[in-house]
């Protein structure tokens, strides 16, 4: 229906007859003129309809609306001296049109189809084939594409099948809710939706399949933020006979490619590598922004001594004073700061101390510590006249997780930020157990098939299991995990391990974690099962895959790297899921309702 991609007319057309199909993106009449911007996937370009050309289809243009479907055939010509237009590629020419067929017309649009849109979400995603004509957000998918070509291809080359795994499946163990699925045939049973292929993974290495990878959607009935949707897409991977270093090499080299073929981007290497515990200490998170610094500093043995009330209480409980330097800030009025102390709490913590450094200390705590004890906080600080030190005390958990969020806000307000600027690092050495507090008992950090490090090995089969499994700071707490992650400007985009491959290591595992082998048999019996028949060192990682493309492609959230994304309430406002079922469906699953139970 064309001979040319609107996007790819240009000069080299001059003087040539071309037919071109698309979208009217933009009507305008000037002075007796119709312009019209022809939209297809590859760009726009500007064409002509003039009554001196044609009286007929410069009549018919006039009843063109936005986004009406149009075909033309007509002459590339330079455009008129001052009317180049040096915001787009196919600015210098126009197409005078000598023929127009409407292939099909458009309803009055609810927003207007345009990079810039102040429409709201509900709005977007009812209409989402208007939004995903956005060439932004198609930008985004052409990003995503290239980027899992460039995947495929690179693991195709070291060796690794695509295989797939099932989708009806029974509960894994990433720690999320499931999504079930009542089945018909087994009266009052169900399928779970798989949280990850975390176990087929695992049996393909008994298997003997060596390498494995799978683009494959996972389902978490959990929380939703900007970078987490109910349901989005792992690059899966397991490997026999490797070690960490090995899926590490790999993994850099493959994102390596990823950006250099996707976005003509060089990654800087190697990643570095931070241990769990000095990311923590440092930046507060697991998963820190690298592309600023303002790492946190612990100052509880300098301010233990004081007088100033809130410190002395949190140190006296077991808790930490912790802060960092918002350097140049010593300016902010008072306004700024209650406004900062408002942000702060919101993140949990019970207030923000801070300290203006302008010669001497200026601060409302100021007259609670010695002189030698401000030197000692401005020096820890390596701080200069015209610096800010927030301060957070509070438990090291609550204290770490808000100065993390403190450090990523006052980046924005420092303009740290570079854009274009893509920082990554592996996070390793992971606890091997999490204390989870509404429970009152330890869970796998990563989950209960990872290896502990062989460092901690001894420390595994001696400790103490009576005493450990009750109280969060136990030395179980202290055992550490062959798991890893990888981090890209602040996002966890990726994270694996070292797995269990032999049974009596697992069944420790369990006996640790309080499982019986009972309720592990229940729940994994078939991978423990085949963990007996010569099952070979293993390990793999899963990256996330939007996550890694929302990135890549500097979008906002990860649901403009989605076609048809869930809003954050989970549901889909085009298609309206979920929805109400017949309920003869029900019956014939054995299903009755009793929503008003639920709260
Ligand atoms: P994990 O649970 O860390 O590991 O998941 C791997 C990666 O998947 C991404 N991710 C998500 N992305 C969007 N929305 C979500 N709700 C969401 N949840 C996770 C993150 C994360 O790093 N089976 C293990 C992997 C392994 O051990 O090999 C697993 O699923 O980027
Ligand atoms: P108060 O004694 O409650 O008036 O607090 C004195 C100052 O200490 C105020 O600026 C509070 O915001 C701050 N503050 C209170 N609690 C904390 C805390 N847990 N961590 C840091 N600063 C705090």
């Amino acid at each position: 229906m064309r001979t040319h991609v609107c996007g790819e007319v240009g000069v080299k057309d001059a003087g040539s007859d071309i037919k071109l199909v698309g979208w009217t993106n933009k009507w305008r009449d000037h002075g007796g003129v119709v312009f019209i911007d022809l939209r297809d996937r590859s760009g726009l370009v500007q064409i002509v309809f003039s009554p001196e050309v044609d009286r007929e289809i410069h009549k018919a243009a006039h009843r063109i609306r936005n986004e009406f479907v149009i075909q033309v055939e007509g002459t590339v010509r330079h455009r008129p001296e001052g009317t180049v237009n040096t915001s787009i590629p196919t600015g210098e020419v126009e197409v005078v049109v000598k023929k127009l067929t409407v292939l099909n017309k458009c309803k009055p649009l609810p927003f207007m189809v345009d990079d810039e849109t102040d429409a709201s979400e509900m709005l977007r995603y009812r209409h989402r084939y208007l939004d995903l004509r956005r060439p932004v957000i198609q930008q985004n998918f052409i990003v995503r594409h290239k980027a899992t070509m460039s995947i495929r291809n690179y693991l195709d080359s070291h060796g690794f099948l695509d295989i797939e795994t099932p989708i009806l499946t029974k509960s894994t163990p990433e720690g999320a809710r499931d999504y079930l699925v009542p089945s018909r045939t087994n009266p009052g049973h169900f399928f779970a939706l798989p949280q990850s292929p975390q176990i087929f993974k695992q049996i393909l290495m008994v298997a003997g399949m060596e390498r494995y990878y799978q683009i494959v959607r996972c389902f978490r009935d959990e929380d939703l933020r900007a970078d987490r949707q109910p349901e989005f897409t792992q690059v899966d991977m397991e490997m026999s006979f490797i070690e960490r270093e090995d899926i590490m090499e790999i993994i850099e080299e493959m994102i390596r490619k990823v950006f250099s073929d996707t976005l003509g981007v060089e990654t800087a290497e190697p990643f570095p590598h931070l241990t769990y515990s000095d990311a923590v200490e440092r930046f507060g998170t697991d998963k820190p922004d690298l592309r600023f610094g303002l790492e946190l500093k612990n100052v509880s043995d300098i301010v233990k001594d004081t007088s100033f009330k809130v410190f002395l209480d949190t140190i006296n409980r077991g808790g930490i004073i912790k802060g960092l330097n918002a350097k140049g800030l010593a300016d902010y009025s008072r306004k700024d700061l209650d406004d900062l102390t408002k942000d702060v709490q919101g993140y949990g913590a019970k207030g923000l101390a801070w300290m203006k450094v302008k010669g001497s200390i200026e601060s409302p705590i100021a007259k609670f510590f010695p002189e030698d004890t401000l030197k000692a906080l401005v020096e820890r600080f390596g701080a200069e006249d015209g610096d800010l030190l927030l301060f957070v005390a509070d438990r090291a958990d609550v204290a770490n997780a808000c100065l993390a969020k403190l450090r990523n806000e006052m980046a924005k307000r420092l303009d740290l930020i570079k854009e274009g600027v893509y920082r990554f690092a592996w996070i390793t050495d992971f606890p091997l157990f999490e204390w989870n507090e509404d429970e009152k008992r330890f869970q796998a950090m990563h989950h209960p098939f990872t290896a502990p490090m062989a460092e901690d090995m001894d420390r595994f089969y001696s400790l103490d299991i009576s005493s450990s499994l009750r109280t969060p700071n136990s030395e179980l707490s202290t055992l550490r995990a062959q798991a890893y992650d990888i981090v890209l400007n602040g996002h966890e985009i990726g994270g694996g391990s070292i797995r269990i491959h032999k049974k009596d290591i697992q069944d420790r595992m369990f006996q640790l974690l309080n499982i019986s082998r009972k309720e592990a048999d229940t729940k994994f019996g078939f991978l423990l099962e085949a963990l007996e028949y010569g099952a070979p060192p293993h390990g793999g990682i899963a990256l996330g895959l939007d996550r890694l493309v929302m990135i890549m492609a500097g979008a906002g959230s990860i649901r403009d790297v989605i076609a048809f994304p869930k809003t954050q309430k989970a549901v889909c406002p085009l298609s309206n899921a979920p929805s109400d079922v017949d309920p003869g469906q029900l019956k014939e699953l054995g299903i009755r309702l009793d929503i008003d139970d639920l709260e």
